[in-house]
């Protein structure tokens, strides 16, 4: 299906996905119930006891599905560090076990419940899941109004690296940031699927200049092929010596920063003048802590985010992220990158690629190939 949709009606369907997640509809995928027919099945993986591996299961297929509902054939589902955290019960939600953590799902339309409009078998789609788990599964039901139509220009798999990391890094350097063209930009875990959305988004919609800090020459390569305009190893460099070096001691204008830590303060001291650093994540395990009056002497700003949450207090901010993520897709501005793809029967080995900081862009778990037939 071409992805022809023009903007504002994209985002009516946005709005419409808002209410969606307003009312609560259920939105989970299978239903650990027996189903009445239980002739057709499916895998999942199900966290049974935290801090231990998944464990592969065979779920039943509604026999019926009813009103709004969409059986989806899941073709990928892109990992995040929240769904390894949550496995381990180190996540702020901690969810009644047993449950199938991740949230974005890619796949094709199989079935339609007697209501559904809009939608056809076979259709490309982008789905996530409400309750923030539920995705790593051979098959997935929800309510049709949560469905994205996916443009032609991107795989299912690339698809599935989309959602959080785009949005996070659309919202917080759009709407909280404020970015402008041509600006500077400091981001840490640079090629992590976080700050490799937020290299594409700076670089190709807004004409930035990007400092990309990694751990490691690997990772520095290839955010240079990524659009990266400098990069810190800072394994090896001092970052603060470094930004003041690249920008003749101006400083950067805005820093997004995933790993807190003990380069945080470094970042901030990178500030420029009037210069905004977002606090997105602590992939370092440690949340820092600064001396606030660092800020003060450049008139600086420190802003959190937490893209998830406004899909709850914000969803027009929300689906406004998502919506201007995919119409960068769709004009070929961006490209989101799935760097490893691993099958459901690894899942495990997936979370611990991430853990062991191995993963040069998104993980995704791929289901099927691109052209499988929608079927269950
Ligand atoms: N606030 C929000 O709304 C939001 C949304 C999305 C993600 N996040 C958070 O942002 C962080 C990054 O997420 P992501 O999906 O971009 O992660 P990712 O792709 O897994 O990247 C994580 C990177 O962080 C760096 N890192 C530094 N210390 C690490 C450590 N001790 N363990 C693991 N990685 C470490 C590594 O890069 P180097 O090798 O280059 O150091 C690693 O590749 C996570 O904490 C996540 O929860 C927050």
């Amino acid at each position: 299906m071409a992805f022809s949709t023009p903007p504002e009606v994209l985002l009516r369907k946005a709005l419409r996905c808002s209410s969606f997640l307003k009312r609560g509809v259920k939105g989970q995928h299978h239903r650990l119930l027996p189903s009445l027919n239980a002739s057709r099945t499916y895998k999942s993986a199900v966290c049974t006891k935290l801090g231990q591996p998944l464990e592969l299961q065979e779920q039943s297929c509604p026999s019926q599905l009813v009103s709004n509902e969409v059986l989806i054939s899941v073709h990928g589902n892109g990992v995040n560090f929240a769904d390894i955290l949550m496995c381990k019960g180190l996540y702020q939600e901690r969810p009644k076990l047993p449950f199938t953590p991740g949230f974005e799902i890619t796949g094709k339309v199989v079935e339609m419940g007697p209501d559904v409009k809009g939608f056809q078998k076979g259709d490309r789609v982008l789905t996530f899941s409400k309750t923030n788990r539920g995705g790593a599964t051979e098959v997935f039901v929800t309510d049709s109004k949560s469905l994205i139509p996916l443009p032609d220009n991107i795989s299912l798999v690339n698809a599935a690296a989309t959602i959080v990391s785009y949005g996070t890094a659309m919202l917080a350097l759009t709407r909280k940031a404020k970015l402008k063209r041509k600006e500077t930009v400091l981001v840490t875990a640079a090629a992590g699927a976080t700050g490799l959305a937020t290299t594409d988004i700076a670089r190709n919609m807004f004409d930035c200049e990007i400092i990309a800090v990694c751990g490691g020459q690997e990772k520095c390569n290839f955010m240079k092929e990524r659009g990266a305009t400098h990069t810190i190893d800072y394994t090896q460099q001092n970052i603060k010596e470094r930004v003041k070096e690249l920008t003749g001691g101006k400083g950067v204008n805005v820093v997004m920063d995933q790993v807190g830590g003990d380069n945080f303060l470094d970042c901030i001291k990178s500030l420029a003048f009037e210069g905004r650093a977002l606090t997105i994540g602590y992939a370092s395990g440690k949340i820092p802590s600064i001396p606030v009056n660092l800020l003060l002497l450049k008139s600086a700003s420190l802003i959190g985010v937490f893209w998830g949450n406004y899909s709850l207090r914000h969803p027009v901010a929300f689906f406004e992220s998502i919506t201007q993520v995919l119409e960068g897709v769709t004009e070929g501005k961006l490209t989101p990158y799935c760097g490893t793809t691993f099958p459901l029967e690894q899942i495990n080995e997936a979370y611990q690629h991430i853990l062991d900081k191995k993963n040069i862009g998104k993980v995704v778990i791929k289901m099927k190939e691109e052209d499988a037939p929608a079927s269950v």
